[in-house]
């Protein structure tokens, strides 16, 4: 099995993508860490242990960083609702949330397994993981990849000409995760829009009968209730992220140098070596998300 650390701002999507990954044989779900983004930092932990009680796991559960390095916290809830998780019904946490927080217990994690075995998956605002690099640098040194949903590259922005929403929302974080030499995929919009949902994917995921399947179903619905778009395809996002570790033969994973533009939080050619993944198979990553959550 595979140790992950997921770092997260649930969020409907990342719910999905939480969801995936605990059900996934070939991952070990360390732990989760999280971030304010798609709502406030104590509702995006209180979520976070409610998908993982409604997994049955007691995964640990630490807070992270409730606004980003430089500015104040925005919030997406227009898109996730005002409980972030579109209302769909979870149970509560069946462990508190740690005391711990979420820098500590990445670095800790790291420190404890073996030099690079560990992947960190973001599916929120790089503020934890920045905050991880400069206050912890011999434990991040010891992180085996990162694979992190975020930015644009020849795509739209979506809060922004250019700019996607996990970045802007502290694009300072991500240039310091940019910049830190990190084995680091990053999974831009240019995949994730075409990985979409639309009525026909929901259905095969009820006739499943699997409780993580339907969960996402009503996930997926409330998303697209949320703009007014019901029947409408939707993107699924931060699902991408732990489909990429588990099924990387769909995603197409390409070498680019870039950077982040810290004032609009755009992603432009740059110094940074990073791999990125700029499509994706998507018939083949909605067969595999069915069978993840099944
Ligand atoms: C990203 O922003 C959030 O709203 C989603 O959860 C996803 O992580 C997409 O831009
Ligand atoms: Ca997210």
């Amino acid at each position: 099995m595979r140790p992950v650390i997921i770092d997260t701002d649930p969020g409907i999507d990342d719910a999905i993508a939480i969801l995936f990954a605990l059900n996934h044989p070939g991952l070990e779900v360390l732990t989760l860490t999280t971030v304010a983004g798609n709502i406030g930092l104590d509702r995006t932990t209180w979520n976070a242990g409610r998908l993982a009680a409604f997994m049955g796991r007691d995964v640990p559960v630490h807070p992270g960083a409730a606004r980003p390095l430089r500015s104040d916290a925005i919030n997406e809830e227009r898109i996730h609702g005002d409980d972030g998780l579109g209302g769909v019904a979870f149970p509560a946490p069946r462990i508190p949330a740690s005391d711990v927080g979420a820098t500590e217990a990445m670095a800790d994690l790291l420190d404890r397994h073996p030099e690079r075995s560990i992947t960190v998956l973001t599916l929120g605002p790089l503020t934890n993981l920045a905050q991880l690099i400069t206050q912890a640098p011999q434990a991040a040194s010891r992180i085996g990849a990162v694979v992190s949903m975020g930015g644009a590259v020849h795509e739209p922005g979506n809060v922004g000409d250019r700019a996607e929403f996990n970045i802007v929302w502290d694009a300072h974080a991500a240039d310091i995760v940019f910049r830190a030499g990190l084995d680091l995929t990053l999974v831009p919009l240019d995949t994730t829009r075409k990985f979409r949902a639309d009525k026909a994917y929901l259905a095969a995921l009820r006739r499943t009968g699997q409780k993580a399947a339907i969960a996402s179903a009503d996930l997926i619905a409330a998303y697209q209730d949320q703009k007014n778009m019901a029947g409408h395809s939707r993107p699924l996002h931060d699902p991408c992220v732990p489909m990429l570790i588990t099924a990387p033969g769909v995603f197409d994973v390409q070498q680019m140098n870039l950077s982040v533009d810290t004032e609009t939080g755009a992603i432009r050619s740059g110094e940074c070596p990073l791999k990125v993944s700029m499509g994706l198979d998507a018939e083949a990553a909605r067969q595999v998300l069915l069978r993840g959550l099944s």
